[in-house]
């Protein structure tokens, strides 16, 4: 049950972190900052988002444990595309319209990962291989001339890389920063992990007002307190960052400068990495688990949060699975669920009231700051 046996090292930026936490260095901000309350809640400036990040930045769909094995496909909707994600006899990965190139039917329909050596249409029944090709179709005599290699599914750019499937609709998207990510993920080997369970949630509130949640530590004592405050000291939090994506990292200092820091294993256990993926999703490592939180904009005070646990193995025994269980309802159901995005839901309401112009954000959330500078800079 014990993933970090998978690596042995700490990938050089992740070592850095944690020399700084063991010498007590901060993620102090300068200073106070403060973020425009319409930027949460103005539906022109929700379109400019849609139009020139979500519309054109590579975005995360998953882990590459959504599909195991060859020949599969799942369906993903979040991002307002129909998408089919599959991964072909080879192995490589494909982000494919779920719209049929016959007359336009919907292909695919089904929550989890199903086989996908043929995606056959059931209006009639053309039939897909999982890369997207154009395998057969019913009396094709009746289509004469039809170039079949110029049929298949509309395919859109994709990545995978440390164990995580990305897309972006621009036809020329820069996956380097998505790239970027992998030594960092595959320390942590995500690409061989095993997708315990997977949920959405449905959360009232502007998307950014998710992930500010997991772009500081300050709230973690007050807001965790009857959950996960006891595993963390308060406000001990450093921060750098891997293109456009943050990471920080969690821990106690004095127990960080008594353990050996090249020793993976006893660093996993005394610090917590955070990621957050640009622009809308967050990377949770903890000892034994990951979590992949992925936000996905439905309007302006409305986001799809689709929650992935991440373990080493399938659980084998009762006893296993009692544990993930338990695990999994503390986290997806009171953490993040009922605290995170219930305060997310709370901070809509008010700013909704239109009764404040802005947020102030004091010196240990400049991560939220930092975040809201690059949305900016996307927006410009
Ligand atoms: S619409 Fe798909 S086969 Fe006709
Ligand atoms: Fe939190």
């Amino acid at each position: 049950m014990d993933m970090v046996s998978l690596t042995s090292r700490p990938s050089s930026g992740q070592r850095a972190l944690a020399d700084s936490l063991a010498r007590g260095d901060a993620a102090m901000g300068s200073g106070i900052a403060h973020v425009a309350a319409a930027t949460y809640t103005n539906p022109h400036r929700f379109e400019r988002e849609q139009e020139l990040i979500f519309s054109r930045a590579p975005l995360l769909l998953g882990p590459s444990a959504l599909l195991p094995h060859v020949n599969q496909a799942v369906v993903h909707d979040g991002y307002g595309v129909p998408l089919i994600i599959s991964r072909d006899g080879d192995g490589h990965v494909h982000v494919l319209a779920n719209v049929c190139r016959h007359r336009g039917t919907r292909l695919l329909d089904s929550e989890g990962p199903v086989p996908a050596t043929r995606i056959v249409c059931p209006y009639h029944a053309w039939a897909y291989r999982a890369d997207g090709t154009l395998a057969s179709l019913p009396r094709a005599e009746c289509f004469p001339g039809l170039d079949k290699a110029k049929h298949g599914l509309v395919e859109f750019p994709s990545l995978e890389a440390g164990g995580l499937i990305w897309f972006a609709r621009d036809p020329h998207p820069d996956f380097a920063d998505a790239a970027a990510l992998a030594p960092d993920l595959d320390a942590f080997g995500l690409a061989g992990l095993h997708l315990y369970k997977r949920r959405t949630h449905d959360v009232a509130a502007n998307w950014k007002l998710v992930i500010d949640a997991f772009l500081e530590s300050y709230h973690v004592q007050r807001l965790h307190a009857a959950t996960i405050a006891s595993f963390f000291a308060d406000g001990i939090t450093v921060a750098d960052e891997i293109g456009i994506h943050q990471r920080a990292a969690v821990g106690r200092s004095d127990y960080l400068s008594e353990i050996d820091r090249d020793d993976w294993t006893a660093l996993r256990r005394a610090v917590t990495y955070t990621y957050q993926l640009f622009p809308s999703a967050v990377v949770i490592v903890s000892p034994d688990y990951i979590n992949l939180l992925i936000a996905m904009p439905q309007g302006v005070g409305h986001t799809l949060v689709e929650d992935v646990m991440l373990i080493a193995e399938e659980p084998q025994t009762n006893e296993a699975e009692a544990h993930w269980q338990k695990s999994w309802d503390l986290l997806d159901g009171g953490t993040f669920g009922a605290e995170d995005f219930g305060a997310a839901a709370l901070g809509q309401r008010g700013l909704d009231s239109g009764l404040i112009d802005q947020i102030t954000l004091g010196t240990l959330e400049d991560g939220i700051a930092n975040f809201h500078r690059k949305i900016d800079a996307a927006l410009r």
